[in-house]
């Protein structure tokens, strides 16, 4: 093996340079643990970006993935496999929905969510110049051009103009606001239960209640997307649960396959009979090895009681990142739930993460001053003290 700085170098010679990435190469890992070519061991909280729910090197998740491999790896959708209907019926029970359709990403499962409430629409009225969507300002939802035209970000949006069309913004945890853009033509409300990318903020309860009493009452779809706070993160299956509601759809990946690419948007009684034969598709979507790792991700879930520790642990981490809020003047704001939490500084995000990673702390930022906090849902107390020692180090330095 080359030496990191001989992978780096031959990695940026082929690469389109879409990432600044960390000057770190990753070669393997273990539980909480991930080290470099090089050997250095780093604390991990930042989960391959809130996907790595149950760590590293994880035996059972292992075994199950490559006894797949070793069986039947993909068949495309024309045909059944047992991993697809096991998971497919895993996903309706763990969500209370109806339906599900598997896709190899978070940005498809939005895509998929998209063209469902566009079609709901249709059948309802024949229209098909004005359906709107109600996004949020300050959302994050992928980067093909649909998902792009619902994240209400100008600085990823600007250079690829023309995007979609009929797609309305407003203002996250305004109820006035997306309530006043609702119009005859609003065919779905898409909204992050918890907004990831945009800075850890978690929908307030009374927001998210008025807007889905008023999307029932005016027949406008309401989709989740919980693909970054879902599959537990938050102290609950899914983080609408929190708030004691049922979306119309929701779109679900990350941690749903534990690092195996898979996605899902997943369907209510409502419109799950929206989509027939010929209206989507996917030549990946739910094959055999995708849905052997989401099954055994469900069962390892249940087997570990990964819930359980998210909400011991979880509370534990917003009780220390509060203690570190109050010691350093810089942090202005932490926030979040579960395992899914941010730090809001007073100073760029970019050079206090550097230094953790320096420190061999692996943590990642959302917006260009938050602190993002989404370690694998398996870490314990003695992790989160020994991610607040190297933090506590770093802080006292800006
Ligand atoms: C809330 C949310 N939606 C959608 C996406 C896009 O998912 P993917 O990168 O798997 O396409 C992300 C990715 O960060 C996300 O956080």
């Amino acid at each position: 093996m080359g030496s990191s700085k001989e992978i780096m170098d031959h990695a940026e010679q082929a690469l389109i340079h879409t990432y600044n990435r960390f000057p770190v190469v990753l070669d393997h890992g273990d539980g909480v643990f991930l080290y470099d070519a090089e050997g250095r061991k780093y604390l991990d909280f930042y989960a391959g970006i809130a996907v790595n729910a149950l760590g590293y090197n994880v035996k059972e998740f292992n075994d199950a993935v490559k006894a797949q491999v070793d069986k039947l790896v993909h068949v495309s959708n024309l045909f059944y496999t047992e991993p697809l209907a096991n998971a497919a019926n895993k996903l309706v029970k763990a969500t209370g929905l109806e339906k599900v359709f598997f896709t190899n990403s978070g940005t498809e499962a939005i895509e998929g969510a998209m063209k469902v409430a566009r079609k709901y629409a249709f059948m309802k009225d024949g229209n098909n110049r004005d359906h709107e969507i109600i996004a949020m300002n300050g959302s994050f939802h992928g980067r093909s051009l649909g998902a792009l035209s619902v994240t209400g970000n100008q600085h990823y949006q600007e250079a690829f103009k023309p995007l979609i069309d009929k797609i309305v913004f407003a203002d996250f945890n305004n109820t006035e606001d997306v309530i006043s853009k609702m119009n005859d033509n609003t065919c779905a409300v898409l909204l992050e239960t918890i907004q990831g990318e945009g800075g850890i903020y978690p929908a307030d309860p009374d927001f998210l209640k008025a807007v889905r009493e008023e999307c029932s009452k005016r027949a406008i779809l309401l989709i989740l997307d919980e693909i970054q706070c879902g599959m537990g993160r938050s102290g609950k299956m899914f983080a609408y649960e929190h708030y004691g509601i049922l979306p119309d759809i929701m779109t679900t990946a990350k941690a749903l396959g534990c690092g195996i690419p898979v996605g899902a948007f997943v369907v209510g009684e409502k419109a799950c009979k929206a989509l027939v034969p010929g209206d989507h598709g996917s030549t990946y979507g739910g094959n055999p090895l995708a849905t052997a790792a989401a099954n055994a991700v469900f069962d390892l879930f249940e087997k570990y009681n990964i819930l359980g520790n998210v909400n011991e642990v979880g509370d534990y981490l917003g009780k220390v990142l509060e203690g570190l809020k109050e010691k350093h003047s810089c942090v202005t704001d932490v926030r979040g739930m579960g395992l899914i939490r941010g730090m809001e500084l007073s100073v760029p995000v970019g050079p206090v993460v550097s230094k953790c990673i320096e420190r061999g702390l692996l943590v990642i930022s959302a917006e260009n001053n938050v602190i993002r906090f989404v370690p694998p849902l398996v870490i314990g107390k003695e992790h989160v003290d020994m991610m607040a020692g190297i933090l506590d180090g770093v802080l006292n330095e800006v």
